[in-house]
């Protein structure tokens, strides 16, 4: 049979190590496709800069467009990242007929609705499994290995970035700023490293398993994201003491009002596996009506752990040139004309329990005045750490963690607390889940 030609945009981290595991595993990876793969164009921002990868053989230029309205090419690796140009080639790809793999998150999560519907209209595949943890096959496991469950909630780890820096800083009490600049010249930040620390990254992933699980349409604009920046090496400590450890993050779950989609920062009990999930690599936890747990772990960023997710769409694409649209499987696990519209919930309804820091009095009544607060408002005390104060001073930290609450009752309680004359400042407040 003759080489599937594809073509590939961008040669940059992921698009270097997609050229890299596609020549070194040539043979093996025809042996699983069925036919050669063959790169036969490529395009990158500029022509001179040193790359990670040899591109001997393969036509390069500075031109994308050039390769998404090539007649000879049947599959298009996007690897550029953002979401407009990105959005206008895998586009124009779609309307020429062609297949599309791609790695971009962003894309997927702001843009998917609209690209699988045209992706439908012309019988073409869009893979994405590199969009979300890297190298851990987490799109394929859920979307297929897991179609005989109702999910019934996930929570992952799902930037590395992120976890690379929050590991870091716990076990060498490195700088944050520090530790950012490593991941960046590792090549697992964002080309905005805001998007990493600040949980956007892993709110497009998300949405992403949030769809691909529930079987609802792709919707960012409403999940909520809190990033990890107001973490402190006190709270890290803290809740270490307390038998947790604090990871980022994203936490997809149905309930009988509907769907909560959120990014945060999260104390998690020691002894969870996913508390245990350190430096780049990603987990996620998928809970399943059926199987129950099941925890799905990896390298979540870089060039060749990002590369084993792209390689593995093409194959599956290869696999599936020919047959017919209909029976293949469908983008977001469940038929298109099968999604449902249920409500993503607003923080305010988020269901969780909490770890509470706050500076009061050293005095009587303080601790009596604050767990009437919390009664009034039904919030029940699980554990709580009094801190001496220090050497000179009169006020002292306090330590409390709830169980679980409504977000809206437990906002109109620390309002109560942080207006008492004896406590000063802000109460910080970090979500709690036991995972069970
Ligand atoms: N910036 C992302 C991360 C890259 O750190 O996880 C992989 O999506």
């Amino acid at each position: 049979m003759k080489p599937v030609k594809i073509g590939i945009l961008g040669l940059g981290t992921v698009g270097g190590g997609t050229v890299n595991v596609l020549t070194r595993n040539a043979e093996e990876i025809a042996r699983r496709a069925g036919r050669e793969i063959q790169i036969t164009r490529a395009s990158a921002r500029s022509l001179d800069r040193p790359r990670i990868c040899d591109t001997q053989g393969i036509e390069l230029t500075t031109d994308s467009f050039a390769i998404v309205n090539d007649p000879e090419i049947e599959v298009v690796l996007e690897l550029i990242g953002g979401d407009s140009l990105a959005k206008d080639l895998v586009m124009q790809a779609i309307e020429n007929g062609k297949h599309v793999v791609t790695a971009n998150k962003a894309l997927i999560a702001l843009h998917g609705n609209e690209i699988f519907s045209k992706a439908s209209e012309k019988g073409v595949m869009v893979l994405f499994e590199a969009a979300v943890a890297g190298g851990i096959p987490i799109i394929k496991a859920i979307r297929e290995g897991l179609s005989g469950n109702r999910i019934e909630w996930l929570a992952g780890i799902i930037n590395g970035t992120g976890n690379f820096i929050l590991t870091e800083m716990r076990d060498k009490g490195r700088d944050f700023e520090d530790v950012l600049a490593e991941a960046q010249a590792l090549g697992y930040a964002e080309a905005d490293p805001t998007f990493d620390v600040e949980g956007i990254d892993a709110a497009h992933k998300l949405t992403i398993l949030a769809s691909i699980a529930f079987g609802i349409p792709l919707q960012f604009d409403k999940a909520y994201t809190e990033g990890i920046t107001r973490i402190t090496q006190q709270d890290v400590a803290y809740a270490e003491e307390l038998g947790y450890r604090i990871k980022h993050l994203g936490i997809a779950r149905k309930t009988e009002q509907g769907v909560e989609l959120r990014v945060h920062p999260t104390l998690i009990p020691e002894r969870r596996l996913l508390a245990n999930v350190d430096g780049v690599m990603n987990a996620v936890l998928v809970q399943g009506d059926a199987v129950g747990p099941t925890l799905h772990y990896g390298a979540g960023a870089g060039a060749e752990p990002t590369a084993s997710a792209v390689v593995a769409d093409v194959v599956d694409v290869v696999r599936a040139l020919t047959s017919d649209p209909e029976n293949r499987v469908p983008h977001l696990a469940f038929q298109s004309d099968a999604l449902v519209d249920i409500p993503v919930l607003s923080a305010n309804e988020i269901d969780t329990a909490y770890y509470l820091r706050l500076t009061a009095e050293d005095k009587p009544g303080v601790l009596a005045d604050i767990s009437r607060i919390l009664a009034a408002y039904k919030i029940s005390i699980e554990a709580l750490i009094q801190k001496e104060p220090k050497a000179g001073e009169t006020s002292l930290p306090l330590i409390l963690l709830t169980q679980k609450t409504l977000e809206k009752e437990m906002k109109a309680a620390i309002n109560e607390i942080e207006a008492l004359s004896t406590v000063s400042g802000q109460v910080n407040l970090i979500r709690l889940e036991t995972l069970k």
